[in-house]
């Protein structure tokens, strides 16, 4: 029998303490975040999900060190962000990868040099393995018939296993997604999440995703409900989950 004292604890990859967000100034201010208190641990797949509005994407820019903490704690793999400078932000992301709702993909590049530019960034890989990984992970994105096309020569739901790609390759230790499998056909959006189930299992890797996607809710560890900049608290979490599992049948 082991005592639970025996363990060492685990300590949250991401945690947030009562962190709020503004936009603009003066009349036009929006209160985007509502004090949210929140702890992430390493090869969680979390699962965010709200109304449009709600607040999901300021939400993930900000664990992902795309923007700034202006109040309350943010420790992103132990670093305080509160008051980061744009360096310590910049160093951060290089362990972050993103799936944005739109793809970003550089047009005048061919596909596996848009997922190569991301092992650039690192200086932990050999130039000459660059083109070698980029098109091991286009394949398992069933792309690899498609690594010499350039982005307008392919549909979006390519475009997007593109960027999947990308964001994959270089085995962050945060993955971020928002919406990343919306423009994908059942059996590609399956296959997308089934390598991000891997990747937190095999490598620890922590994922955070937002979807409005019922069906693949059963591959999250948590799910989080984001409402009018609040988090919702665990009991309309766990009604929201039963409901869509009563849904889905
Ligand atoms: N750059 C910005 N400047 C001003 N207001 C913004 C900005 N970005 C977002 N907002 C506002 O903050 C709120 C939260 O926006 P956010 O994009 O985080 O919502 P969301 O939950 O991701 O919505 P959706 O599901 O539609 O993508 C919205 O009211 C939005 O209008
Ligand atoms: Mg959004």
């Amino acid at each position: 029998m082991f005592s639970e004292q025996a363990l060492p604890p685990l300590q949250p990859l991401i945690s947030l303490k009562h962190v709020n967000h503004w936009f603009g100034t003066g009349e036009e201010r929006k209160h985007a975040l509502k004090d949210i208190s929140l702890d992430i641990y390493p090869g969680q797949l979390v699962i965010c999900t709200g109304p449009s509005g709600s607040g999901k994407t300021t939400l993930l820019t900000m664990l992902g060190g795309l923007r700034s903490c202006q109040d309350g704690s943010l420790k992103i793999l132990g670093e305080e962000l509160n008051g980061a400078s744009k360096e310590q932000l910049a160093k951060l992301r290089l362990n972050v990868g993103f799936i944005f709702q739109a793809h970003n993909l550089m047009m005048f590049l061919n596909a596996r040099k848009n997922v190569r530019l991301s092992l650039e960034l690192h200086d932990k890989y050999y130039e000459s393995d660059m083109d070698l990984l980029a098109e091991e992970m286009l394949c398992k994105l069933g792309l690899g018939d498609r690594v010499d096309y350039f982005p307008a020569n392919l549909s979006g739901g390519q475009r997007q296993r593109v960027a999947i790609a990308r964001a994959l390759v270089s085995r962050p230790k945060i993955l971020l997604g928002d919406e990343p499998t919306a423009a994908l056909d059942k059996e590609s959006g399956r296959t997308v999440v089934n390598l991000m189930k891997e990747l937190a299992e095999t490598e620890k890797t922590t994922i955070i995703m937002v979807t409005h996607d019922n069906k693949i809710l059963d591959v999250a560890d948590r799910i989080i409900i984001v409402e009018d900049g609040r988090l919702a608290g665990k009991e309309e979490e766990e009604a929201f989950v039963s409901k869509m599992r009563d849904d889905s049948h």
